[in-house]
């Protein structure tokens, strides 16, 4: 019996009470149970597991798991593999708890650094956080447990978002917002989706049928449950219609009064509710399928390796004067700052583990140097925390006596948490205050950053001649640190959002957090990289930056056709430094001629590669054609347009290091010409450009072709003296397409 069958046969036998008791959750972490039907459990990630009692609506409490690197983090790593591994360890820790669902990824776009969870999403590219979340859900599914793909869709900020309305454009949701989910769902079939709090265009998500319906289901081909996000649910029985199938958590007994009520005076129908449990008990049975599997070994040691290899892969060297790092054993360090000895490793929220232990840098420092290591924690990490002239002067004189400074410095647990978003990107006045004073002291300072998103680093990137954004790293970040730090590790991380000179310059500056309860996405698609790359913009580090201890050479591109209307894209990767290393090699295309506006490019496919020390390799790198597609808002769907594209092949996206034009064929099935179609269109159109040059020859000549080149072919006999009748324009267009 397949599972469909299985699953209807079980609906059947539910009363329409029974049925409606199963559209929300029996505690804050179960579904409700029904007579053949058991429940699961599902809970929090998404970098880990936080198993919580079943009715424990606080934060705190969890059982221990390993605290990977969360997503911005995981992010960083442009690595699949290694992010599919950290999913399967997961999934493995998950049922070990008994868990069924892990409630993650989250995939939405860093479409401002002030966004309190950006440290919980991937990037400000859609393809990056496509890929990367889609990794995470085949390595969580792979290891036999399920995922709640999240925040679906638009919730870009903490305030105001369980009554704000992101109000964007058809293209702009399609190309940049929806994207990262369309990836994940068409390409790793997560278990379920977790519907936001927020409305899009004025409509609550968990409300929305034409974003849980039509877009989701019926054109992605999403077939698992949509469950709302805790608490998001306004009016229960729109949801029902829209196609949210599971309120979590649990709804009280009005809810289900009222949903019974709906169903008897005919606002719902008892075939709304059932098609809505029936996914639930799909995802009941898929659920306990998987738990029969051999449930992989949740090895706490081995858990701990691999989020140290995961956040070794994530630090992203920004800048390395004079080959300042690696450090040597034996040059003598100070280490100033708090954050060394009290790591901060995860953001503050839902997503709070209880690691199973944690590394601090400054330890793991200590047992890398020969000798003595000085310590000064120089400020505190309280919210209003001043200077304290004790501590800073400890630190002058730690960093005065040094021959090398790490200055650890980043954001405090306070600054960044899921519901708050930050005021501004810089780093606590405190932190910076004394690197001021550290530098007076001893220019040799290396900055090593721990923040969940990007801060401004003006006041001093130009002033240190090293600096390590270490992101949060979980619970293994801290030796994670000292293996980069002493070249055990060559870093290979790489920037997915722009590190901006200021705020003032980010593409939402003008409209975050929005106000009246409304935020207008006003700078369209040209989010992240898009913007500042359109408008010509420097910027402090760009998106894909990152440095390495070795160095890379890019020759030979090629790229083609790949026979479906796609481009393959063929590179040599030549490591020419004397050590092995990691390149992220990014392949980004652009279109100067395109009908529709466009960034100067945009990344279109990414591969990780590792060489020995001259050792070469030709990367191939794959565009399918939907992945050339924009969103004709037009047309109402996606096209292509054919033509020549760039394909720019480099480090980043300001390090482009070789270039090539490939020719990309354009619809198959271009729309039909309609009377709405501009003279333009149809003398470009190879059947019915000769038929209006026959018919209205004496329109097109000269000037009047510039005038009328933009006129509907429909008002053509409008125009005086046209010689051109209503039919004929008919006739044309049926000829043209192919009707008569
Ligand atoms: C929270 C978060 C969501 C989380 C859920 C359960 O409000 O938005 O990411 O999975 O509730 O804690």
């Amino acid at each position: 019996m397949d599972a469909n069958t299985d699953a209807q046969q079980i609906v059947a036998a539910l009363t329409l009470e029974e049925k409606v008791s199963l559209l929300s959750g029996e505690t804050f972490w179960t579904t409700t149970p029904a007579p053949g039907l058991e429940s699961i459990t599902v809970a929090d990630g998404p970098h880990g597991v936080r198993k919580v009692p079943a009715d424990s609506g606080a934060i705190g409490g969890a059982e221990p798991a390993t605290c990977f690197p969360p997503a911005v983090a995981l992010g960083a790593t442009f690595d699949l593999s290694l992010v599919e591994r950290v999913g399967a360890a997961i999934a493995a820790e998950a049922r070990a708890l008994g868990v069924d669902v892990v409630l993650g990824p989250g995939v939405n776009i860093k479409r401002s650094p002030l966004c309190g969870r950006n440290f919980e999403y991937v990037s400000e590219d859609p393809l990056v956080a496509g890929e990367i979340g889609t990794a995470m859900v085949r390595g969580i599914q792979s290891g036999g447990a399920g995922t709640s793909l999240k925040h679906y869709a638009a919730n870009n900020q903490e305030t105001e978002r369980k009554r704000i309305s992101a109000d964007i454009d058809e293209r702009t949701l399609r190309e940049i917002y929806l994207k990262p989910f369309q990836r994940v769902v068409q390409q790793a079939a997560p278990t379920t989706v977790m519907s936001s709090y927020n409305r899009v265009n004025g409509t609550y998500v968990g409300e929305d049928r034409r974003l849980l319906t039509d877009i989701l289901r019926e054109e992605w081909g999403f077939d698992g449950l949509v469950m709302s996000d805790w608490g998001a649910v306004d009016d229960r029985i729109a949801g029902v219609r829209a196609g949210l199938d599971l309120e979590m958590p649990h709804s009280g007994e009005d809810r289900d009064r009222g949903l019974l009520a709906a169903v008897r005076d005919g606002r719902l129908t008892e075939s709304d509710v059932d098609a809505c449990v029936t996914r639930l008990v799909r995802l009941v049975h898929d659920c306990h399928a998987r738990a029969a599997t051999p449930a992989p070994q949740a090895d706490p040691d081995a858990h701990h390796a691999l989020a140290r290899e995961a956040a070794g892969r994530a630090v992203v060297l920004l800048k390395n004067d004079d080959g300042l790092l690696p450090l040597a054993p034996q040059t003598r360090v100070a280490v100033v700052g708090e954050l060394a000895r009290t790591p901060r490793y995860q953001g503050a929220g839902s997503s709070q583990i209880v690691p199973t232990r944690l590394d601090d840098a400054l330890a793991a420092i200590r047992d890398d140097a020969a000798g003595e290591v000085a310590f000064a924690p120089g400020y505190t990490l309280e919210e209003d925390a001043s200077t304290d002239e004790g501590l800073a002067a400890e630190a002058v004189a730690a960093a005065r006596d040094a021959e090398v400074v790490l200055f650890f410095a980043g954001l405090p647990d306070w600054s960044e948490a899921e519901g708050r978003d930050r005021p501004h990107i810089d780093l606590p006045a405190v932190q910076l205050d004394l690197l001021d004073r550290v530098l007076e002291a001893n220019p040799r300072v290396i900055v090593v950053l721990s923040n969940g998103s990007v801060v401004r680093l003006a006041r001093f990137a130009d002033r240190v001649p090293a600096i390590v954004e270490g992101w949060l790293l979980g619970q293994a970040g801290g030796g994670a640190t000292a293996d980069v730090l002493y070249g055990r590790v060559n870093p290979s991380g790489r920037l997915t959002e722009t590190v901006p000179l200021r705020l003032e310059d980010t593409p939402a500056h003008l409209s975050f957090p929005g106000g009246d309860l409304h935020v207008t996405y006003g700078e369209g698609i040209f989010v992240g990289y898009r913007w500042y790359d359109g408008r010509d913009m420097p910027v402090q580090f760009p998106f894909g930056h990152g440095l390495s201890y070795t160095s890379f050479e890019h020759a030979d591109l090629a790229a083609d056709d790949d026979g479906a209307g796609g481009i393959r894209v063929r590179v040599r990767v030549t490591n020419t430094g004397a050590r092995a290393g990691r390149e992220v090699v990014q392949c980004y295309l652009g279109k100067e001629d395109s009908e529709v506006p466009r960034p100067p490019r945009a990344l279109a496919a990414f591969a990780v590669v590792d060489l020995e020390p001259g050792g070469s390799r030709v990367v191939e790198l794959a565009v399918p054609r939907a992945d050339l597609a924009y969103w004709s808002v037009r047309h109402g769907r996606w096209m292509v347009e054919g033509g020549a594209y760039r394909v720019d092949v480099g480090a980043s996206s300001r390090d482009v290091r070789c270039t090539v034009t490939v020719d990309v064929p354009g619809e198959e099935q271009p729309p039909p010409l309609t009377r709405q179609s501009s003279v333009a269109e149809m003398l470009a159109h190879p059947v019915a450009g000769r038929l209006v040059e026959s018919r209205a020859s004496d329109l097109l000549s000269g000037e009047m072709v510039r005038l009328i080149s933009s006129m509907p072919v429909g008002r053509l006999p409008d125009l005086p003296g046209s010689g051109v009748t209503a039919d004929q324009v008919d006739q044309m267009l049926a000829v043209a397409n192919g009707e008569a």
